[in-house]
């Protein structure tokens, strides 16, 4: 490690000699450079509102900020070093600093070279693997697939549907921690993002059944993301309640959101699946999708 290197480790920016700012202007250098984001949406979010149990660690050269690294409550951590600050041992600090203080994982965006060689040199192993697919919009993409027997669509409304949509989602993401545990306020701080749109948030219901109320029980979602003007549109996240699930919703309810997304307007539709999600990763191979890149946590080999 370089002698004038130092960090700082806190659980808020607010007294640091780094502002948010700084720490994402430095991420937008090595997403530039890198052609991918070290930094998920998810602790790019703490670092602007704050929220979040996500302690911080900042790596300084001099005076000047050269990295990076948080790590969540769950030991889930991330790290980053400014381009023109690496091959100077910033990384490998960063990186034994989170280890020390408990993170059991640390994720490697696109899996770089850079990454694959400083994990390994740690004696680190590939521990998850989350893949990036994605297909262009193609004729015929923006019409509806039918559903089948049962079922009907409509788009989420924000002041209605928000526990309905928590219940199913912790059930259909049980064994998928980041997804399954997000709460009402996880829910609402994205439904204040500019691209929460709740004609693209798909709700299928299972119109046999009529509870008190006359509403009817949510079996699957769908909800598509689009950045404002972007030409790219996501497929954010799908579920379909346990009780619902083996009865052929998968594909038509991937095609109900690539439609939304196709009539958008968009010219590619991308989305995010755990390597060992394997019914999800066959339903959008069938749907066309294709792997783009393949992130990795990089863990020790015994870590759960
Ligand atoms: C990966 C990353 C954090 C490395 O930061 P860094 O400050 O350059 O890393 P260090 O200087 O501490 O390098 C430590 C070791 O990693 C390996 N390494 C780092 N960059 C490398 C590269 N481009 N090619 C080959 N090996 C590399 C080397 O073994 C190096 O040791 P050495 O310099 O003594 O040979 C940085 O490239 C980065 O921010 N990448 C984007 C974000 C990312 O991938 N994060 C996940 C990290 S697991």
């Amino acid at each position: 490690m370089s002698e004038d290197l130092r960090l700082e480790t806190a659980s808020s920016l607010d007294g640091a000699a780094a502002s948010a700012d700084e720490v994402l202007a430095l991420a937008a250098r090595a997403a530039e450079a890198d052609g991918v984001e070290a930094i998920s949406e998810a602790f790019r979010l703490a670092l602007t509102s704050g929220r979040g149990e996500v302690t911080h660690t900042l790596a300084y050269s001099g005076q000047s900020l050269a990295g990076y690294a948080a790590r969540d409550a769950s030991g889930s951590a991330e790290l980053v070093v400014d381009p023109p600050s690496r091959r100077h041992g910033v990384g490998r600090a960063l990186l034994r600093s989170v280890l020390d203080a408990g993170a059991s994982g640390v994720w490697a965006h696109g899996d770089l070279p850079a990454a694959q060689a400083l994990a390994t040199s740690e004696g680190l192993v590939s521990t998850r693997e989350l893949h990036v697919m994605e297909r262009p919009v193609r004729d015929g993409d923006d019409g509806d697939p039918e559903l089948p027997e049962g079922f009907s669509v409509r788009a989420f409304e924000p002041g209605r549907d928000e526990q309905a949509w928590l219940d199913v989602n912790r059930l259909a993401f049980a064994s998928h921690p980041e997804q399954g545990s997000i709460t009402l306020e996880d829910l609402q701080e994205r439904m204040a993002q500019d691209w929460f749109d709740p004609a693209g948030f798909l709700l299928v219901e299972d119109t046999t059944v009529t509870q008190d109320g006359g509403a009817h029980p949510l079996a699957a979602f769908h909800w598509t993301k689009r950045e404002p003007d972007s030409d790219t549109g996501e497929v954010y996240v799908v579920g379909v309640h346990p009780a619902y699930q083996g009865r052929g919703l998968a594909g038509p309810l991937t095609g109900l959101g690539t439609a939304h997304l196709a009539r958008s307007g968009v010219t590619t539709i991308e989305l995010y699946v755990d390597g060992d999600n394997t019914r999800a990763l066959a339903t959008y191979r069938r749907a066309g999708f294709e792997d783009a890149a393949v992130h990795v946590v990089y863990g020790h080999s015994s870590a759960p």
